[in-house]
């Protein structure tokens, strides 16, 4: 999704502008630009593609010489990406400039407004409605204009806004869409996220719905949309420049793969104590969890399959019903929920349009909503009732791996805290999954010391063409992460199928040579599975199976075999999703993709 950066201080904007914007990339874009004011007008250069056309277009930013700007990085969404469609966007006179994320929801009836009026446009974009808007409110003062432009368009926004007129100041304005600023002794900044202001700055300010910052080399104010000013408090960032950098690895995703013993024990290290689940951070009394009668599970992407596989996992162990829905079907469905729901909303960014509208529907249907987020302040955070934090750290590779991981850990801690509180597993049973829980990172570092292994496999398989992933119960679960992150960042065509569904439909799509990746993980299951794996060989398929350590059986019917290490039946996901990505990353890599930023793809989906 587009990313937003400003900057106001002492020293040359261009250059911190796009630095910013390159800690942004991972967001995913297809178009950048820059507007500095150089003490006269503001001037702009923009580029379609990469960030780098834009930086040799302006020599790393000398020709726009100034203190004060702002930079952008567009993911189309009204117009193809192209020059003219990129922001930054001018009024008619280039005195105003301005920069956005998010989509304005009424911009062909304001635009016909002003068209009426004489404005002409340039861009396809919703974007510049915004431009003329705030021409046609200016009156002297850009506050006022900005405000009446807030009461005027509808949709989501995040705003970055310069008036040569008032040179002195960086208007920024958010709803909908993420925007923070960031304080420093050099200068002050605004950005779409944290990433980009990490190296000036740890202190920043994360700008609620509607509020405006008005922000000069060394102040700031906030503003709500009636333009009373707000005390607002700053938050320190506590991880580093270098947790945001590749430190070594080839790519962002090889890396985040291999931090995920640590997120996986920084995440349950804090909430394991004394043999139990502690999880302060819920602050639900065991009243309140007693009277639990059903647990909604709503988040996109990979949040989602998290949630398909914690479904089985909470009814297993606390033995709770649980519905889990994507959050852009949920949120139009008119959704049963009350007081006795518990809303479960799963998000690494905190910042996905679909799951935040969830969460507000949630809440005003009656139900409490629990999230959990790894980004620290993120809307999604704030909003909901209670936030349990997976410890990550940032993740910057689109597809994600790390934050999955945390995330699978961290609804494992949550069954099990309601399993200890309901009384539906015994002292013996606890303690087993708690141990079983506490070896999860060091198994997954045995797994990722196996690399080489799955880079020779997945070397063979570069030139697949469809890739079928199938298993049952949680493997059907671990199915669906594994061919979403092949298809992501391979764009080979992949999908996932519950095994024993294979005969309706898609075994007819297996021929001589075609891959089946088949899950084996779950004991009782495996037989089962055994059976729709042979059915895929007679008929001509290549079979990976991932299973068990001891289960070598699967060898007769098996070419190839990963065995993951023993833990407990509801913590398989955990392991078996480490083979997946090498796989899946191995392969992206052979075919030559941009795997950390894979076409058509952003990293925080901030509109619907
Ligand atoms: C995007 C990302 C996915 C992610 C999904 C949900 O599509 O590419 O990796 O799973 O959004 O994002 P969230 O930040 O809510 O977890």
């Amino acid at each position: 999704m587009c990313g937003i950066v400003g900057y106001i201080g002492k020293k040359q904007a261009a250059p911190i502008l796009l630095d910013g914007l390159s800690k942004l990339e991972y967001r995913g874009y297809d178009s950048a630009g820059i507007a500095v004011y150089n003490g006269e007008k503001i001037n702009m250069s923009k580029a379609k593609g990469r960030l780098k056309v834009l930086s040799e277009l302006t020599h790393d930013g000398a020709t726009l010489p100034g203190m004060i700007g702002i930079g952008h990085t567009r993911w189309a969404t009204h117009g193809a990406p192209s020059d003219v469609n990129s922001h930054p966007h001018f009024n008619e006179t280039k005195s105003i400039a301005v920069v956005h994320n998010g989509i304005i929801e009424n911009y062909i009836k304001i635009k016909k407004m002003l068209e009426g009026k004489g404005y002409k446009f340039v861009s396809e974009t919703d974007t510049e409605v915004i431009a003329h808007l705030l021409d046609y409110y200016y009156n002297g003062n850009a506050l006022e204009a900005v405000t009446k432009v807030m009461h005027r368009v509808e949709g989501s926004y995040a705003l970055g806004i310069l008036f040569a007129e008032e040179p002195d100041t960086l208007y920024a304005v958010r709803k909908d869409s993420p925007l923070i600023v960031g304080k420093s002794e050099e200068g002050n900044l605004i950005a779409s996220d944290v990433p980009a202001v990490l190296k000036y700055t740890r202190d920043v300010y994360f700008i609620d719905n509607e509020e405006i910052a008005v922000i000069k080399e060394d102040s700031m104010k906030f503003f709500n949309i009636y333009e009373e000013e707000l005390t607002k408090e700053s938050t320190h960032i506590e991880w580093d420049v270098e947790a945001a950098e590749k430190g070594g690895y080839e790519h962002f995703m090889l890396k985040e793969v291999y931090e995920q013993p640590k997120a996986v024990a920084d995440t349950l290290n804090p909430r394991l104590k004394d043999g139990k689940v502690v999880v302060e951070e819920l602050n639900m009394t065991d009243e309140e969890i007693k009277a639990i009668k059903k647990i909604m599970i709503v988040a996109c992407g990979s949040a989602y399959h998290t949630g398909v596989t914690a479904k089985y996992i909470f009814e297993g162990l606390s033995r709770i019903p649980v519905e889990v829905d994507v959050a852009s079907e949920f949120r139009y469905r008119n959704p049963i929920l009350d007081e006795g729901t518990l809303v479960l909303i799963i998000s690494q960014s905190g910042e996905t349009a679909d799951s935040l509208a969830a969460l507000r529907m949630a809440k005003e249907m009656g139900s409490k909503v629990l999230a959990i987020v790894n980004v620290v302040g993120s809307s999604i955070a704030r909003e909901a009732d209670s936030v349990i934090y997976t410890w990550a750290g940032p993740e910057i590779a689109v597809a994600t791996t790390k934050a999955y991981s945390a995330q699978l850990v961290a609804h494992y801690l949550l069954a099990m805290k309601f399993a200890q509180v309901r009384g539906t597993v015994d002292d013996a049973e606890m303690e087993t999954l708690v141990a079983d829980l506490k070896r999860i990172p060091e198994q997954i570092e045995m797994l990722l010391g196996n690399r080489e292994k799955i880079q020779k496999f997945a070397n063979r398989y570069v030139a697949a063409k469809d890739v079928f992933f199938i298993g049952r119960g949680i493997d059907y679960a671990i199915s669906l992460e594994g061919s979403l992150k092949l298809k992501e960042i391979s764009y080979i065509h992949s999908e996932a199928y519950a095994a024993g569904e294979l005969k309706h439909g898609t075994i007819s799509l297996i021929e001589d040579g075609t891959l089946v990746v088949a899950l084996l993980t779950q004991d009782e299951l495996f037989k089962k599975t055994v059976s729709n794996v042979v059915e895929v060989k007679t008929r001509g398929a290549v079979v990976l199976s991932v299973t068990n350590a001891g289960n070598t059986d699967i060898e007769k019917n098996s070419d190839y075999t990963i065995y993951i290490p023993k833990t407990n039946k509801y913590f398989t996901n955990s392991l078996a999703v480490i083979p997946l990505q090498l796989f899946s990353y191995y392969i992206a890599l052979g075919r030559g993709c941009d795997v950390d930023k894979p076409r058509n793809l952003a990293k925080s989906v901030t509109v619907e």
